[in-house]
């Protein structure tokens, strides 16, 4: 069986600062690969910049830069960026990388080659900041189907690709295929504006402007993006270079994580360059939603984009990216609000959270010292009944995991704290340290016990998606740390004998003021 996992985030446009839309993106795809990591798979997370193109021409020309500069500036700033959030990606690829330039004047060779591209003239109906043509008929009211700016008509010398001759190969494929995009729903979509009425050819290159990479045979144009862009899930790992170790090691990619408006490029236009090029495709395609807000999507001129820094430098990058993964559902848009997030930061993580390790921690130290005691031979009903709901639980969150769900996961996550807070309070550990009775004694180490494991088992649960703070709680239980053991939450007894707990619990999340919070994020949209 093949155990390796290789996943990808979207090559980001270096247009400007990144919101937490984006960040979103490469949190979901880091949660992901941390997961399958933790159960043993070979991982391989790719991310990067979409670095060519008219549009980031533009924005560096109003800089006053050379688009290299520019872009070298913002490959930085995005390399900094996942540092702060903790990405655990393993390649960064940039489209101005020399050996993605030739391996993609490689692909474009064979293209011409297997007379999948030919020359022609391209009017249409033309997206400057999506760089992007439709035809009269994808518009909607006359404006971009995808961002809603106008278009303008234009016409050019263009090289297409072929892509009627491969329609019927990509509906069998379809056909055969169901869950290749997930959800359904976004396949439905592509299938209804697109593949059904027809595939229209691709233009594939322009040469109306210079920053892109030259067409091969016709310097004078330059590829157009998406061709330029997609293919770095392949460049990434070696094909079309010298050394394809990594690609026959890695390819086909079992998912990539795309944003919803372009699934029809990773849908359509993927699927069949790799077919021209004899290569397999990947296992999936996951389409997530959009982070937007009360007054609609993130942007500048409506004065409503949040980015990361801002949350993460005040609430820490834990709970940021906790609340990005819980807030955003599997299909639908969500919608950020700082009055939300203030309070999942003080419900989910100071509450719920934060209270069941500084209860856990606080008792160990009163009744036995700090040390955790071993498994009592006195175990009630309520012991059992929380391994139980626990190991339910475990199923659930992997069942949720393995689709992809994984907001839902971190419910069924939250279902075991909220159990073992509800436990604390069953058992009443209080009570029984003041008896005098010898099996109420017992009981007491049995609840302290059941405890100190299920604290241990939330935090390899944990692990994907907050990796600090999994490694938080265990080193204030004094447990070693692994962050690529999932299975120690099968071990019902697991921690070592005599182990000590820390002896003044330090708070994961400290409660917010609500008010002065809501204000300070409101106050920090731009
Ligand atoms: N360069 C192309 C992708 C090429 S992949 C071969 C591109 N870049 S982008 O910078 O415009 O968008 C990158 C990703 O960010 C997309 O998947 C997009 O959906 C995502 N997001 C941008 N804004 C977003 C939100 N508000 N919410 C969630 N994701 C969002 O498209």
């Amino acid at each position: 069986m093949k155990n390796t996992f290789y996943i990808t985030t979207p090559i980001y446009y270096p247009s400007g600062k990144f919101h937490i839309g984006t960040a979103y993106c490469e949190v979901l795809t880091d949660a992901i690969k941390r997961y399958k990591k933790s159960r043993g798979y070979d991982t391989f997370m790719l991310t990067g910049l979409d670095e060519h193109g008219q549009k980031v021409e533009k924005v560096a020309e109003k800089k006053g830069l050379k688009p290299q500069e520019h872009v070298d500036e913002m490959a930085d700033s995005a390399k900094k960026l996942w540092k702060l959030m903790n990405i655990d990606y393993d390649k960064f690829i940039r489209t101005t990388d020399e050996y993605h330039c030739k391996a993609v004047q490689k692909i474009v060779e064979k293209f011409l080659e297997n007379g999948d591209i030919y020359k022609g003239k391209y009017e249409g109906w033309y997206c400057m900041p999506c760089e992007n043509y439709f035809t009269e008929t994808q518009l909607v009211d006359g404006k971009c189907p995808d961002c809603g700016r106008e278009v303008i008509k234009m016409s050019e010398d263009a090289y297409f690709f072929n892509m009627k001759k491969y329609e019927q190969w990509l509906k069998d494929f379809y056909a055969e295929n169901p869950d290749f995009i997930v959800p359904q729903s976004r396949k439905n979509e592509i299938f209804k504006n697109f593949i059904e009425p027809g595939l229209e050819d691709l233009c594939i290159s322009r040469n109306t402007f210079d920053w892109g990479i030259p067409m091969p045979n016709d310097p004078e144009h330059v590829l157009y993006v998406w061709l330029d862009a997609l293919t770095n899930y392949i460049t990434a790992l070696g094909y079309g270079s010298d050394d394809d170790t990594l690609f026959n090691k890695y390819w086909p990619a079992d998912l990539h994580v795309v944003g919803k408006e372009i699934i029809r490029f990773h849908g359509i236009y993927w699927p069949i360059f790799l077919h021209a090029l004899g290569l397999e495709l990947p296992k999936q395609i996951y389409a997530h939603s959009w982070v937007v807000m009360k007054d609609g999507k993130m942007s500048k001129s409506v004065g409503n984009v949040i980015y990361p820094e801002v949350l993460i430098e005040r609430y820490g990058v834990d709970a940021t990216k906790y609340y990005l993964l819980r807030m955003m559902s599997f299909a639908q848009d969500s919608m950020f609000t700082p009055e939300d997030f203030v309070e999942r930061f003080n419900s989910d993580l100071a509450n719920d959270l934060g209270n069941l390790l500084n209860r856990t921690i606080g008792m160990m130290n009163k009744y036995f010292d700090g040390i955790i005691p071993t498994n009592s031979t006195a175990k009630t009903e309520f012991d059992d009944s929380l391994e139980q709901f626990v190991k339910q639980q475990i199923t659930k969150i992997e069942e949720c995991m393995d689709t992809y769900h994984v907001s839902n996961s971190l419910v069924e996550l939250w279902a075991i704290i909220s159990r073992a807070n509800k436990y604390i309070d069953e058992t009443a550990p209080w009570v029984l340290a003041k008896s005098e009775d010898e099996s109420d004694k017992e009981k007491l180490k049995s609840v302290m016990f059941h405890l100190a494991e299920t604290m241990r088992k939330i935090a390899i649960l944990l692990t994907p998606f907050m990796p600090k703070t999994a490694e938080e709680i265990l080193k204030q239980l004094n447990i070693p740390f692994s962050d690529k053991k999932w299975d120690l939450v099968y071990c019902d007894d697991f921690i070592a004998e005599g182990t000590k707990v820390i002896e003044k619990g330090q708070p994961l999340f400290v409660r917010l003021d609500k008010d002065e919070e809501i204000e300070y994020i409101k106050s920090s949209m731009k």
